[in-house]
């Protein structure tokens, strides 16, 4: 997202930049510096007593990533009165190790071969090391969590539970008569939503702002965080593997239908006949897959999917008069924008 403009990534450093455009210079230089706090905890917690673990856990946590979970923490904790506690520094840790945990995992489902434009840990290694680098990293967040007491260790636990859920329900068909897109709606607040609604309302919980406030952050980022899953499978169809940093079209290989197929699958018009037929073929076949990917790809579904997410980002935005006019709130207007449009 570095090209983005008004997006600051400071890479003299070598430290993430904000994956958004944040308007006020104040706002924008607490959240650079608490992100940095964050990347300098997380380089501690990725380390064992064992150094082969270490180099494992440390493996997709040095190749990059935009920290869009932990930057979500700390601008939901702009909503309260400590913002600058080391409990939200501490509740975004917790969530960036869920999600690489989860990245972990998701390699060995999906056999991916990068991650973050680099080999992924199935890849470098094998699945047995990257399952269980998966649940280190995922243990390190829980014993993080417990630091920040009872009702944050149901919350994450609960996450957890829809995380899974939602990887699940994606190697399942819709149930019957149940509606395709509504099966995929539900994978998606599943395995996305979830912890990117948790992130905002451990923000707001440690930043120590107001029940309904809360509550409003909460719905936000469920909302926001299945956008943000939309864009990503959009971006598995659209973009290289040079822009994304993972291999395009992991989906639609897996089998895996994604909004852009779902809405051309829905289309009556007798051009479409040819593609129809490959989105019900097996595209493990490579000539098979890239037939259908540039036959996705200049497809109407494109922008209608991109449409569909755009709404969202409204309908998300819309929430947010729960909070009061401000900087803050711009910036997480912007936050869902980005997301709806994001590229990277
Ligand atoms: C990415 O999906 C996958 C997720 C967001 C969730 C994965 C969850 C698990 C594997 C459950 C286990 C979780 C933990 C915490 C150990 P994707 O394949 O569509 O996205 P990608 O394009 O980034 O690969
Ligand atoms: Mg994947």
């Amino acid at each position: 997202m570095n090209a983005d403009p008004g997006v600051s990534r400071p890479e003299e450093s070598g430290l993430p930049g904000l994956a958004l455009p944040v308007l006020d210079d104040d706002l924008a230089a607490r959240l650079q510096s608490r992100l940095e706090r964050v990347e300098r905890a997380l380089e501690g917690h990725v380390v064992s007593r064992a150094p082969f673990v270490t180099e494992a856990a440390s493996h997709l946590l040095a190749a990059g990533g935009k920290r869009v979970r932990p930057l979500l923490v700390l601008l939901a904790a702009e909503c309260g009165p400590t913002p600058d506690s080391d409990e939200v520094v501490t509740a975004a840790c917790v969530v960036e190790l869920t999600h690489l945990a989860s990245l972990y995992h998701d390699d060995v489902m999906d056999e991916a071969a990068l991650r973050r434009g680099a080999d992924s840990a199935n890849a470098r290694w094998d699945n047995h090391v990257a399952i269980l680098t998966g649940d280190f990293l995922f243990s390190k967040s829980s014993e993080l969590t417990a630091d920040l007491g009872a009702d944050a260790v149901r919350i994450q636990a609960e996450t957890f539970t829809a995380l899974v859920e939602g990887q699940i329900l994606e190697t399942l068909q819709p149930g019957p008569g149940q509606d395709p897109l509504r099966h995929y709606l539900d994978v998606v607040a599943g395995k996305t939503g979830s912890l990117i609604a948790t992130s905002a309302r451990y923000g707001a919980i440690f930043g120590g702002a107001s029940g309904d406030v809360q509550a409003a952050l909460t719905a936000y980022g469920e909302i926001v965080g299945s956008a943000f899953q939309l864009s990503d499978d959009i971006l598995d169809i659209a973009s290289e593997s040079d822009e994304s940093g993972k291999t395009p079209g992991t989906d639609l290989r897996e089998g895996v239908p994604t909004l852009p197929v779902l809405m051309a699958r829905a289309s009556t018009d007798p051009a479409d006949a040819r593609l129809r037929e490959l989105l019900g073929a097996d595209l493990t076949d490579d000539a098979l897959h890239a037939e259908t990917l540039t036959l996705l790809r200049a497809h109407p579904a494109m922008d209608e999917a991109r449409a569909y997410v755009v709404d969202q980002a409204g309908r998300a935005k819309q929430l947010l008069s729960a909070l009061p006019e401000g900087p803050v709130r711009q910036a997480l207007e912007a936050f869902a924008d980005v997301i709806a449009v994001r590229s990277t």
